[in-house]
């Protein structure tokens, strides 16, 4: 697990100096085409001082779902966890709760203990609820992984667990990530369970199944590493386009964002991107930002800086964007990311640090927000 960061960078934001070193008008690379009149000036945003509002009373002035990724232990266990995820989020995905070997633990059995509690704590705080995911190739159960499967005898398993999910959350959960990660670094579709047995159709039946069991839920194809324009981005977008010319019922692209100070992202190529999905009439999620600051230049103040502007960069592109719905993180603090797990080793890619102390990615995000 990571470490608590030190509280320099708290310093220097409280004599101010850290919103003028954040907020300049060409941050990095990419200060291009998604500049636009819907953002205060940078002067302006230099002068205000942070403003008291928390993220989710400033993003609902814009329309905009400010979300977080909900771990059912913490919420159980941490009173901090509740109160700063019920004051500053207007949005919550289910991090763990909905997938397939937590669900749907055995072929006749659904277990929607962890589920429910996320849905019951977002209901309470009057927040919006993204479930994620019903059709992915992780986190599936052995009854699923080990059985002898047909295409007779798994049709009806893909169908009938969407469906219940679905059902089980009518009108409580307002979007779905109908398919999460069905398409391969290559571009290529994802070797899978349901691709091998079913065949390249089980997509389109997702989505027809989702549909079916929840009419006015928002639909959405989920995916990393396609935010940019390039061979990934490009095979979601065939994807998507291809499904809605079948007149299949999807309404946008979850766009993960899991990213690294180390490689600057291409903004102007990511802005590209949520062009072409929007000329489709499909709208676009940050489904899952977090910024990774291992390996990055400079010292722990500059990291954090770096990971502010890519946090407010994406954040500008989102904003900018008609199409963009929401900005999700992946974990509410750094105690409770999934980077040092996955990665083995030491990180601090969220938006408050493992005590729950805001970090500049926050007041980044605030800053441009008020
Ligand atoms: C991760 C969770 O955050 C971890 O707690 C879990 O151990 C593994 O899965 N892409 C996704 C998410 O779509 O479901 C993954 O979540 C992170 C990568």
């Amino acid at each position: 697990m990571s470490q608590p960061l030190s509280r320099s960078w708290q310093r220097s934001l409280a004599s101010g100096l850290f919103a003028v070193l954040i907020i300049s008008p060409c941050l990095g690379t990419g200060c291009s085409t998604f500049d636009s009149a819907r953002l205060s000036s940078a002067e302006e945003l230099q002068t205000q001082p942070l403003s008291p509002l928390p993220l989710r009373a400033l993003a609902q002035q814009r329309r905009l779902q400010i979300g977080t990724a909900v771990q059912v232990k913490p919420l159980q266990q941490e009173a901090p966890y509740r109160q700063i995820l019920a004051r500053e989020f207007n949005q919550l995905t289910t991090e763990n709760a909905m997938k397939f070997r937590v669900i749907h633990p055995e072929p006749d059995r659904y277990d929607f203990t962890d589920a429910d509690q996320i849905v019951g704590f977002a209901q309470t705080h009057r927040m919006a609820v993204h479930g994620h995911p019903l059709v992915w190739y992780r986190t599936q159960p052995d009854w699923l992984t080990q059985g002898q499967w047909t295409r007779q005898t798994l049709m009806p398993v893909l169908k009938d667990h969407i469906r219940t999910v679905v059902r089980q959350y009518r009108g409580r959960v307002q979007s779905w990530d109908v398919v999460n990660e069905a398409i391969d670094d290559q571009g290529n579709l994802r070797d899978n369970l349901w691709l091998r047995v079913i065949g390249p159709e089980y997509i389109a039946i997702a989505f027809q199944e989702a549909h079916a069991a929840d009419p006015k839920a928002r639909l959405f194809y989920n995916d990393y590493g396609g935010e940019e324009v390039g061979k990934k981005s490009d095979a979601i977008y065939d994807l998507v386009k291809t499904l809605r010319d079948q007149g299949v019922p999807i309404h946008g692209v979850g766009l993960q964002m899991h990213k690294t100070i180390k490689r600057p992202l291409k903004f102007d190529r990511i802005h590209e991107n949520f062009q072409r999905l929007q000329a489709l009439e499909l709208d676009v999620r940050i489904t899952e930002m977090d910024v990774q600051i291992h390996g990055g230049q400079g010292n722990l103040t500059q990291k954090l800086h770096a990971q502010a502007q890519v946090y407010q960069k994406i954040l500008k592109l989102c904003l900018n964007a008609p199409n963009c719905k929401a900005l999700t993180v992946w974990g509410l603090s750094d105690q409770h990311s999934w980077i040092p797990e996955f990665f083995k080793r030491s990180d601090a890619p969220l938006l408050f640090d493992s005590v729950y102390q805001p970090k500049p990615a926050y007041n980044a995000l605030k800053a441009l927000l008020q």
